[in-house]
């Protein structure tokens, strides 16, 4: 069966975009079809700079928010990274691999880093590098990821197939991105060119999984969009970038297309469209919540279900960089 991995960093609240661009199509993609490993990727969320007086905190929370959303443990394997020493052995292995030339072309870096990148950690830098042992440490083949991830999975697997010529096997697989639906890429509230993070400046500018439902209707209300009421058609979203994003914020949630959703609301103002997408909103979020509320209370349960994963995590990925160690030539006789 194809196997499916994909992770967040536990760097701050959960988001709507991380929800609708992740999250539910994990929840989705569980089942016969695929095997699942899903990871809360706390390695990743210290490149920069972490409280360890809230690390522990928070990674509970994106695994409350993963659970809480339908994240089942009996069907998928949950985890989080600092668990599993592989990724962080096979990381450096294709530190080894990968191309300076290829890491300078990482948009994600550059945005992060921002304009004195010489402050930035060297982690930062060797970000994808780590991620790509992340997806290659299980083989996995699909990566469902949010829009702004595609560079990253490409990259995995220029590392994969370098690593497969160099060592003369087609050993890791050319891992593809799932980048499906509505929301690849859902935009911040006040400002429709840039995208909703956990990390943006104002609590305004995004939905975070746990606001209650006053909250989520004052940001939606209080959202930037312009003067003309909903078109007919698609195409009259164009050059639209907030009233697109709404639109497609109500299709992911309400498990249809921008399409069917302007079918249904053609013509009606935002005085009409807010408050539905509010509602809408509510209905879906608030019972995620609520269980979200209920699992933080018992980190304990939540400690067992990742330490649990970890395990079975483990015993898929050690024997693969097991052999990663024996195709590159390195003793090991323990
Ligand atoms: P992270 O933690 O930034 O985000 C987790 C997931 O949420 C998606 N996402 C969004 N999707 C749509 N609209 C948005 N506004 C939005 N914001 C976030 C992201 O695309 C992502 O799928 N590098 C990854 C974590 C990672 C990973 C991996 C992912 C580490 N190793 C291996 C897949 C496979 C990241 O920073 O995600």
């Amino acid at each position: 069966t194809p196997r499916v991995f994909s992770g967040i960093k536990p760097s701050g609240g959960l988001t709507l975009g991380n929800y609708l661009g992740a999250i539910k199509r994990w929840v989705d993609m569980q089942g016969p079809a695929f095997e699942t490993i899903y990871c809360v990727v706390d390695l990743h969320a210290i490149t920069v700079w972490q409280d360890p007086a809230t690390l522990a905190d928070a990674t509970r929370e994106v695994a409350a928010g993963m659970l809480a959303s339908g994240i089942d443990p009996a069907k998928s394997i949950l985890f989080n990274q600092a668990q599993v020493p592989a990724h962080a052995e096979l990381a450096w292995l294709f530190n080894c691999v990968a191309r300076l030339g290829w890491m300078n072309r990482m948009t994600q870096f550059k945005d992060k880093a921002g304009k004195n990148a010489e402050k930035a950690s060297l982690g930062l830098y060797a970000y994808p590098s780590l991620m790509a042992a992340d997806i290659l440490v299980y083989h996995a083949t699909h990566v469902p990821v949010g829009e702004d991830q595609k560079q990253h999975v490409e990259l995995t697997r220029d590392i994969a197939a370098k690593f497969n010529h160099d060592y003369g096997e087609a050993f890791f697989p050319l891992t593809e991105p799932v980048i499906e639906g509505p929301a690849m890429r859902v935009m911040n509230l006040r400002d429709g060119s840039k995208k909703m993070s956990k990390s943006g400046d104002s609590d305004m500018e995004r939905i975070n999984m746990t606001d209650d439902a006053d909250t989520i209707a004052k940001k939606f209300k209080k959202a930037r969009t312009d003067p003309e009421p909903l078109p007919g058609e698609v195409a009259g979203l164009a050059d639209r970038p907030e009233a697109k994003n709404l639109v497609d914020i109500y299709a992911a949630l309400s498990d249809t297309t921008a399409e069917a959703v302007l079918r249904d609301h053609a013509g009606a103002g935002w005085g009409t469209f807010k408050p539905a997408l509010a509602e809408l909103a509510v209905e879906k979020l608030a019972p995620i919540s609520d269980e979200m509320k209920r699992l933080m209370a018992a980190p304990d349960e939540i400690d067992a279900i990742l330490a649990k994963g970890a395990e079975r995590a483990e015993a898929i990925a050690n024997p693969i960089l097991e052999r990663t160690f024996d195709l590159m030539g390195f003793v090991r006789s323990r």
